[in-house]
């Protein structure tokens, strides 16, 4: 049986891979996950416990990586401090997690000869003007903005170094943004989604034309699988599914689903620096390992990803108060 250590493990996507392993391969999970703020030890309920076993960890702590890359095959490396509007007002936690955190595994990596896979984003190729016909694709020059996409982008590197310096045998994946169950509610969608359940007006930045290409968390698990499966050692893959659309056009969306007015909600501050707009063309992904994503219907994913919320309010409940208390001292 194939043993598969998945670093952040207990956060949204790395839950959802951790789900699509177990229900389609025989393989045994090791989850390594700190359960930051960010991290819901719920997200994994009913998972056999013949087929996972949760560690509470850093994956700075070189001791603890070391003996858990003993244990295991592949390494998959979700784990990070994942959200903008924190990497600008606390950057630290990034860089910890972020770079020292994916050295430290890469690290273990060389020293045991572990397949290693890099989960990373899109967001460190920067922005596109809103009517560039070009989409990012696998050779777009790195040009990160945030605190957040530049440890993002500064582990990617570190990645591409241990492969060539060292010959560890690892890939990259960069992904557009994720949706689905499970997302912590400082996200765009669940935050909105929350809010309108709440009785709390939703938010949008600035003007809303901020465009973002949305693919579904399950879609961006079955690729990952297919890197770890079918990839090229030193590979990058680039992860999307066409799923472009601008902030305002997916809050209408939200509130007309909610039974909302489609103008229901606030303009507020916009976010410094904030990235125009992501697109991935992810041809290399589709055309050399023959993958293809589910959710077609962005408006199907979104409803059911409502529904999801609204039957299951204790699982963000008690991360609401505390989420929009931050946001409201930043005037968003
Ligand atoms: P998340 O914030 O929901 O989850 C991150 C998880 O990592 C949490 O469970 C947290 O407890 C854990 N963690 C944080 N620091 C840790 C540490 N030092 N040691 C061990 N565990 C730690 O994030 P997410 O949205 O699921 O993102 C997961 C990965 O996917 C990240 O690498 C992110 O950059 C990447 N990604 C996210 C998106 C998106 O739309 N959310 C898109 C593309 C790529
Ligand atoms: P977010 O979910 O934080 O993802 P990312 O910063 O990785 O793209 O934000 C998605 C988009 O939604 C981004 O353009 C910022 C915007 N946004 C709002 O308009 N209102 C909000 O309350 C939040 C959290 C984000």
């Amino acid at each position: 049986m194939t043993r598969i250590l998945v670093t952040g493990g207990a956060g949204f996507i790395g839950s959802s891979f951790v789900h699509h392993v177990v229900e389609n391969t025989d393989a045994h999970v090791t989850v390594l996950d700190k359960l930051t703020y960010a991290g819901n030890r719920a997200s994994l309920a009913g998972i056999p416990a013949d087929r996972l076993r949760f560690v509470r960890g850093d994956i700075t702590d070189v001791d603890l990586v070391d003996s858990l890359f003993t244990e295991v095959d592949s390494v998959v490396h979700y784990a990070a401090e994942s959200h903008n509007d924190n990497s600008l007002h606390d950057p630290r936690p990034f860089l910890e997690t972020n770079i020292v955190g994916t050295y430290t595994l890469l690290e273990a990596a060389r020293h045991h000869n572990r397949r290693f896979h890099h989960i990373s984003t899109d967001e460190v190729y920067g922005d596109l003007e809103l009517d560039d016909p070009d989409r990012f694709t696998e050779s777009t020059p790195y040009a990160p903005s945030s605190p957040y996409s530049s440890t993002k982008a500064g582990s990617d590197l570190l990645v591409r170094a241990w492969v060539r310096s060292f010959g560890v045998h690892a890939t990259i994946s960069n992904c557009s943004n994720n949706y689905g169950p499970y997302q912590h509610v400082e996200k765009f969608i669940p935050r909105q989604i929350t809010n309108v359940i709440r009785g709390i007006r939703p938010k949008l930045y600035g003007a809303g034309h901020n465009v973002r290409d949305w693919i579904h968390a399950d879609d961006h698990s079955s690729a990952v699988l297919t890197i770890l499966d079918k990839g090229t050692i030193g590979e990058t893959y680039l992860i999307g599914a066409d799923g472009e659309k601008d902030n305002k056009s997916v809050m209408e969306l939200i509130l007309t689903e909610m039974g909302q007015p489609m103008d229901a909600y606030d303009h507020v501050i916009d976010r410094a620096g904030h990235d125009l707009r992501y697109a991935i063309d992810s041809t290399k992904l589709r055309t050399e390992l023959g993958w293809a994503p589910k959710y077609g219907n962005f408006e199907a994913g979104l409803a059911s990803t409502i529904d999801w919320y609204k039957k299951n309010e204790a699982w963000w409940a008690p991360s609401k108060d505390a989420t929009e208390a931050f946001y409201a001292g930043r005037g968003q």
